[in-house]
């Protein structure tokens, strides 16, 4: 395994935020964690980065205990983070951005910033932009091209999707395929589970801190616990017809949408 995090307790004062989670995330998977809110998502994603601390258990990566390992030295271990709400610094230019996730590498990193531009074209086209100008879609996929920059071998992603237009969910979803297929493993958190379950290879649902089923993704899509709670009780196919009808209608009412973000982001979706 390239990732194990062993009945790991994370508390916030004296709530207990995880109450015993175990996940493993083997070389070259995409693996996703789904849950409603609150269930102790964003805390796992913290805890492996470093940036909460444990009450118990242990994180494991890379055959080594980063359990007591400071945020600093897992990136440069290889763990990469896009955080919850993106987190880019609004007043630097997109490559200030980019070249910010590379700052604690000391050898060239203009290969990494090539490979970024060639993944997301509308960070090369706009690299002079101030980050805190780009649209919601831009900038998640600075927050993930920042990430990229470190090298990770495994990116956390926590909820890339959220608060995004259909086409351009599409889009941040088959960007995290190619990342995967390029190499990268993937540890993804979603709250739009269908779309998770559909590109992850494996899947844990957690409620209120614990992992209540573990599963491969395409079997959760077909279980009716999982469909009842997090998939609107419609089956696979069903969900998979629906957000067929879904985009097809965002093509046709891209320009209705009254939210300037919305609206730029169903325009780069159309022009592509
Ligand atoms: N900074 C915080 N202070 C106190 N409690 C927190 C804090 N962040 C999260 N929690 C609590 O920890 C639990 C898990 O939260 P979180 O990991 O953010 O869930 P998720 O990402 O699945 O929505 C929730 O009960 C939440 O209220
Ligand atoms: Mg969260």
């Amino acid at each position: 395994m390239l990732l194990e995090i062993d009945d790991i307790h994370v508390h916030y004062g004296k709530i207990a935020a995880l109450k015993g989670i175990s996940v493993s995330v083997d070389e070259g998977e995409i693996v996703t964690l789904i849950g409603a809110n609150g269930a102790g998502k964003t805390t796992t994603l913290k805890t492996i980065s470093g940036l909460r601390s444990l009450s118990s258990g242990a994180v494991r990566f890379d055959g080594r205990d980063i359990s007591r390992m400071p945020g600093h030295k897992r990136v440069l271990a290889g763990i990469g983070q896009a955080p919850e709400g993106r987190g880019i610094f609004p007043g630097m230019t997109v490559e200030e951005n980019l070249l910010m996730g590379a700052y604690a590498r000391k050898e060239d990193v203009s290969k990494e910033l090539a490979q970024v531009h060639e993944l997301f074209p509308r960070l090369a086209e706009r690299r002079t932009q101030a980050g805190g100008t780009m649209s919601g879609g831009e900038q998640q996929m600075l927050a993930i091209g920042r990430a990229l920059m470190a090298k990770p071998k495994v990116l956390l992603l926590d909820e890339p999707s959220m608060g995004l237009a259909p086409m351009l969910v599409q889009q941040i979803f088959s960007i995290i395929v190619e990342i995967n297929r390029r190499g990268t493993t993937v540890l993804l958190v979603e709250q739009n589970a269908q779309q998770a379950l559909q590109i992850a290879h494996r899947a844990y649902v957690l409620e209120t801190g614990r992992v209540v089923k573990a599963a491969p993704a395409g079997d959760l899509l077909d279980d009716p616990q999982v469909r009842a709670a997090y998939l609107g009780g419609a089956s696979g196919a069903d969900l998979a017809a629906a957000s067929d009808v879904a985009s097809a209608e965002a093509d046709d009412t891209s320009g209705a949408d009254d939210t300037p973000e919305a609206d730029d982001d169903a325009e780069e979706g159309t022009s592509r």
